[in-house]
């Protein structure tokens, strides 16, 4: 790992959940992380559980990458940094009808999970291919699969990052640099608290991480655990409309009966 996609790895959105799993598990494996998140109390809490258990370096930066400028900001703080992996993983959800968020919400969500994710790609991928070698993993979901209603702009943002991902994938074959999405299903983290959303199965941080590692350089896109891949089979091969009812009816009894 260290090698291919070191010295330094770059985590969107690691100051929670899957992207703090993935700064624990890069540390782990030798390679200094820099921390982007908006809350310094908990990137600096991630960054001690590394520097006192794995004695890699850390940089932490504070930073609303749905703010304008904010990627070009992060890419001039990591410039004097070899950033061999980008994990473009920031995100946050909203469950609820589309109609009842302000345009605010709506703009704010396709910065973070779209623009911000190709600005730092574009802006990254350069130095990594001039070296011929390092990766980009970018976190999508299982909610790009097909359209989710309640769920139809954060849906829609991650199908966005889906297909543009896999198709990246195959444009940057032969360059050394790896390009992967990971579309993990329900996984337990601070999303459903921000999102409102009532989950009750769930895959673990853990097993999304290690299977997404597992996947980098082998594979374009990692779907985590066998229900979800199951997901995936369905979602190719069944008819839409079948689809959309299940998919609707499992949503509706997510979402707090307010936002239906
Ligand atoms: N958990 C699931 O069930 C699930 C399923 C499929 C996909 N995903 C995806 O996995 C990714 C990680 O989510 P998670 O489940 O780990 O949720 P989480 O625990 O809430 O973590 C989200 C991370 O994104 C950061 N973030 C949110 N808005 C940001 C902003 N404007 N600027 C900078 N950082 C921001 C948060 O940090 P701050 O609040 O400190 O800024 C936090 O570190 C997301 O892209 C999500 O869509 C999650």
């Amino acid at each position: 790992m260290m090698k291919r996609y070191g010295p330094w790895a770059l985590v969107t959105g690691a100051s929670s959940g899957i992207g703090r799993g993935f700064a624990l598990a890069l540390a782990e494996r030798g390679i200094a992380v820099v921390l982007v998140a908006r809350r310094r109390a908990l990137l600096d809490e991630v960054a001690a559980e590394i520097a006192a258990r794995f004695r890699v370096s850390t940089r932490v930066i504070v930073l609303d990458l749905a703010a304008a400028g904010a990627s070009a900001s992060l890419a001039a703080a990591v410039a004097d940094l070899e950033i061999g992996l980008l994990i473009a993983n920031a995100g946050t959800g909203w469950i609820g009808r589309f109609d009842l968020q302000t345009l605010e919400t709506h703009t704010s969500m396709i910065r973070l999970h779209c623009e911000s994710t190709v600005e730092l790609t574009a802006r990254l991928m350069p130095a990594m291919k001039q070296r011929g070698r390092g990766g980009v993993i970018i976190v999508s979901s299982m909610g790009g699969l097909i359209p989710v209603p309640y769920y139809a702009l954060y849906g829609g943002t991650k199908a966005f990052l889906l297909n543009w991902g896999e198709a990246l994938a195959i444009e940057m074959q032969g360059s050394g640099v790896d390009v992967m999405v990971v579309a993990p299903g329900d996984t337990k983290t601070g999303f459903q608290e921000v999102a409102g959303e009532m989950s009750t199965r769930w895959s673990s941080v853990e097993d999304v991480v290690r299977q997404t590692l597992e996947g980098l350089g082998r594979r374009s896109l990692v779907v985590p655990g066998l229900e979800n891949k199951l997901s995936l089979i369905a979602a190719r091969f069944l008819p839409r409309s079948w689809l959309m009812r299940m998919v609707e009816k499992r949503q509706r009894e997510q979402t707090p009966r307010e936002r239906r």
